[in-house]
């Protein structure tokens, strides 16, 4: 009996001891950096800050408004956890890049693991480098020039949208399409001629797939008490999506000879023989390309349509120009398509916010101190907040009418690298930028080239919804006319 309460007065002696070393280190660490903690924003529920949560991911503005109120880096301190700190602040997003201090896997990997495994989205430092470098020839210009799949969806797109004037929501009609087009270069068949031999077919694979995903952004949320509801229905819908990849993979495995494929499956099979790998790379790469472009086109649309000036300069740009001569780089070298598809994603970013996990006691270089000019001190385990909206509305770069759809803007600002995060930056890049671009485009060149007026059927203003991306909650209601 002794020896046991001696034994754990010694266990509890070393705790102590440990935790008042770490603590003295942590004080030493911002001590030598200078650093102060930059002002706070108290939620209204104390405790766990439940309504800054909810607030963030339902009022898309709301971090925009509170950087407005306490500047480009302010913390969230509640109770239970450590204060989160949100920052704007150019310097602050580079130093995220630069350093490894800063990451995703402990928030992404427990949740997300069992439905994508290891892959560029869910971790960090070898494991995500490996796979972004398998993942990297699948984005060179041969695989993104080959603009056949997006034709046959434009073409049937084309003819289910009504040419006298009634009203549609573009946005069903365009996710429809990218989803199509995402299953197209990740599997390489298109949804419509998929093979008697798979185990299900491609519709109930996207069934299976967003449910999966539904679920396991529900366990990241939940954390550990995710394990105290049924598992069952889960890991059924998670099979069911790993089946039918499975089945294409393995068919990939097979095949592969040599010859240069353009499917992601084709590409990752030449680089590796391991399934559970590819099938990981290719859930992940389906999570990057499913929604983003639809979403950002939806959004452009939306735009275009109560702004009609620039429909009439890309139809006046584009209705000369035969269908075959809409190539790649045509399609690139339009300044004006660049600058409506900037402009959009600098109002409404696809990734309003990202948040980045402290891997790792360490300094954030300004921000802290009443004047903001202090480095911050920032805990292992306390989330950063980068939100990009807010971000996009700093008058200092884009100019004093931020609020304003002024693609022309950008003929005459020039914001540095981590002043515009539209397809983020640095080491975590988007590496479908391109692709993105070139295939949204393409669809613009061909609607205005299809349609002499794009006109707008909905009065509200943009209002976003929030998921992992972010789309306009109305979609985008227009009528289009031929003449
Ligand atoms: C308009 C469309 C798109 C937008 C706005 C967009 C935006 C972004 C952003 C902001 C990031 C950075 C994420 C971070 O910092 O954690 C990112 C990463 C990424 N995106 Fe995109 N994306 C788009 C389309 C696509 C498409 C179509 C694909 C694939 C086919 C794709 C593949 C990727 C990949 C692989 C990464 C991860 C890079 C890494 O973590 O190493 N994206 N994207
Ligand atoms: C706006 O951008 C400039 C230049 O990058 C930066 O110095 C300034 O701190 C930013 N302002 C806000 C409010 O984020
Ligand atoms: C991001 O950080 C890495 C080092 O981690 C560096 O090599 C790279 O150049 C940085 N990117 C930019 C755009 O500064
Ligand atoms: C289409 O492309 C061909 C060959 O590249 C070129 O000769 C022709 O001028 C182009 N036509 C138009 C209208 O751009």
């Amino acid at each position: 009996m002794g020896s046991k309460v001696n034994s754990g007065l010694l266990v509890l002696a070393i705790f102590a001891v440990f935790l008042l070393r770490r603590q003295r280190r942590r004080y030493a660490l911002a001590i030598s950096h200078g650093c102060a903690p930059p002002v706070a924003y108290q939620p209204k529920e104390p405790l766990s800050g439940f309504d800054f949560q909810m607030r963030m991911y339902s009022h898309i503005p709301f971090l925009y408004e509170l950087h407005q109120r306490y500047g480009e880096t302010y913390q969230v301190r509640s109770w239970v956890s450590l204060p989160a700190i949100c920052t704007i602040a150019p310097e602050n997003i580079r130093a995220i890049n630069m350093s490894k201090d800063f990451g995703v896997e402990p928030m992404r990997l427990p949740g997300l693991g069992y439905f994508c495994g290891s892959g560029f989205i869910t971790t960090d430092g070898d494991t995500w480098k490996h796979a972004r470098k398998l993942l990297k020839p699948s984005f060179d210009m041969s695989n993104i020039r080959d603009l056949s799949t997006l034709r046959g969806e434009v073409n049937s797109l084309l003819e289910q949208v009504p040419k006298d004037g009634s009203t549609i929501d573009l946005q069903p009609l365009l996710y429809v399409m990218f989803l199509n087009s995402a299953l197209h270069f990740v599997l390489g068949v298109h949804p419509a001629e998929q093979q008697s031999g798979a185990p299900i077919t491609a519709d109930e694979f996207v069934k299976s797939f967003h449910s999966a995903l539904f679920y396991s952004m529900f366990r990241v949320v939940l954390g550990p008490a995710w394990k105290l509801l049924p598992q069952k229905r889960y890991e059924r819908t998670c099979a069911k999506a790993h089946e039918f990849l499975d089945y294409y993979i393995n068919q990939a495995l097979e095949e592969n000879n040599g010859h240069k494929s353009k499917s992601l499956i084709g590409e990752l099979s030449m680089q590796t023989d391991d399934l559970d790998f590819i099938r990981s790379q290719v859930i992940q790469a389906m999570m990057a390309a499913q929604d983003t472009t639809s979403e950002l086109l939806t959004n452009t649309l939306f735009l275009l349509a109560r702004h009609p000036s620039y429909w009439e300069q890309l139809r006046n740009e584009f209705i000369g120009v035969p269908e075959d001569n809409l190539s790649a780089e045509k399609l690139m070298g339009s300044t004006l398509i660049a600058n409506i598809l900037h402009e959009t994603l600098r109002l409404y970013p696809i990734f309003v916010l990202l948040g980045r996990l402290a891997l790792r006691d360490t300094v954030l270089p300004v921000g802290g101190g009443p004047n903001h000019d202090r480095p911050i001190f920032v805990q292992k385990g306390a989330m950063v907040v980068m939100a990009y909206y807010a971000l996009h509305r700093n008058r200092s770069v884009f100019g004093d009418d931020i609020e304003e759809f002024r693609p022309e803007r950008w003929n005459s600002i020039k914001p540095e690298q981590w002043e515009f995060m539209g397809f983020g930056g640095g080491n975590r890049a988007c590496l479908g930028q391109q692709k993105a671009t070139v295939e949204a485009a393409y669809v613009l060149a061909r609607l205005t080239q299809s349609f002499a007026k794009l006109e707008s059927r909905d009065s509200q203003d943009w209002k976003g919804e929030m998921k992992l991306t972010c789309k306009s909650a109305n979609g985008c209601k227009v009528a289009l006319y031929a003449k």
